[in-house]
């Protein structure tokens, strides 16, 4: 019996639900599959699997950094079939190419590449009051994510496959945004720069909970301090009951970048969207 490997990122579930429907497609074909959220640790060691398959929900139009890393553990990939599958809230960027690129250099094979759209919660947009994709993964992605996995088996299995191209290069404005960013800036920078308003926060320890890194400790007063091992997804500031958290990305100077975002996907037919009240660390729906 065929084995694989699926290791995934997912913070607000969309990625997941993606690649339990490719692995429900896998196994309806008869294969074994292992899934595994990065969060929770993947395994580093792939010897005795058959495929792999890598998905990452676009972070700043690349993949999420715990992916990258990820792959850059795995030193050897020849002889190993891989595919990738990407979530995106509006545009995708460079997140499902980095992926397909990285696995190639590492010497895999590809069998495949999906992508679709998903609940886009990031605390800028939602800030601004828009909830990007909200309802995405579709009924219907969601059984074109298991088809592909059908489609996967066969091509596990000597059926041809035919690469799709890469996604297109993201505007300037966006490449710009991409690097500003990047890890080193995150790593070095911007996780020194995180804030909490000492009056304001109850030391409730949900900041602590749902990092997805677990790069949030505590100090004496039960108050959180953040280490250099940060996504910038800005959980931590967008789930504060207390609102007593201040990302770098709420400075003036990210502001235009999420504004221009915003009008332009809010303009975009082809993106759609929600009105939303961010408040409290809850997202409601008007
Ligand atoms: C910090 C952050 C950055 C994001 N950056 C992008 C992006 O550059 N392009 C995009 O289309 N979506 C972006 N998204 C949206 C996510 O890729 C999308 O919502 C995805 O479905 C989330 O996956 P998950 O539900 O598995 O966590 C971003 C979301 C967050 C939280």
């Amino acid at each position: 019996m065929l084995k694989t490997l699926i290791v995934y990122f997912s913070f607000g579930g969309t990625t997941a639900r993606v690649a339990e429907s490719i692995a429900a497609g896998l196994r309806s074909a008869g294969q074994k599959v292992e899934l595994h959220n990065i969060r929770e640790g993947a395994p580093r060691n792939i010897e005795g699997y058959d495929a792999i398959g890598i998905g990452t929900p676009a972070y700043y139009f690349r993949p999420a950094f715990n992916i990258t890393e990820y792959i850059r553990s795995l030193s050897d990939l020849h002889g190993m079939q891989a595919f990738v599958f990407t979530l995106y809230g509006t545009y995708p960027g460079a997140a499902g190419n980095d992926v397909r690129k990285a696995l190639s250099s590492a010497g895999a094979e590809e069998i495949g590449y999906f992508k679709c759209r998903g609940a886009d919660f990031f605390n800028g947009y939602l800030r601004e009051g828009y909830l990007f994709s909200a309802d995405n993964p579709t009924a219907n992605e969601l059984a074109l994510a298991e088809r592909f996995g059908k489609t996967l088996a066969g091509v596990m299995s000597g059926r041809a496959y035919v690469a799709p191209p890469d996604d297109p290069e993201p505007p300037l404005m966006y490449r710009i945004e991409r690097l500003l960013s990047g890890r080193w800036l995150v790593k070095r920078i911007y996780s020194r720069l995180f804030s909490v308003k000492r009056q304001k926060c109850t030391a409730c320890n949900i900041c602590v909970q749902l990092c997805p890194t677990q790069n949030i400790s505590v100090d004496a007063a039960g108050r959180p301090v953040w280490k250099n091992n940060c996504l910038l997804c800005v959980c931590c500031e967008m789930k504060c009951p207390e609102e007593a958290i201040t990302s770098p990305l709420s400075w003036p100077l990210f502001y235009p970048a999420i504004l221009y975002n915003v009008n332009r996907a809010s303009r975009d037919p082809s993106i759609p969207h929600a009105k939303v009240r961010q408040s409290r660390g809850e997202t409601t729906r008007l």
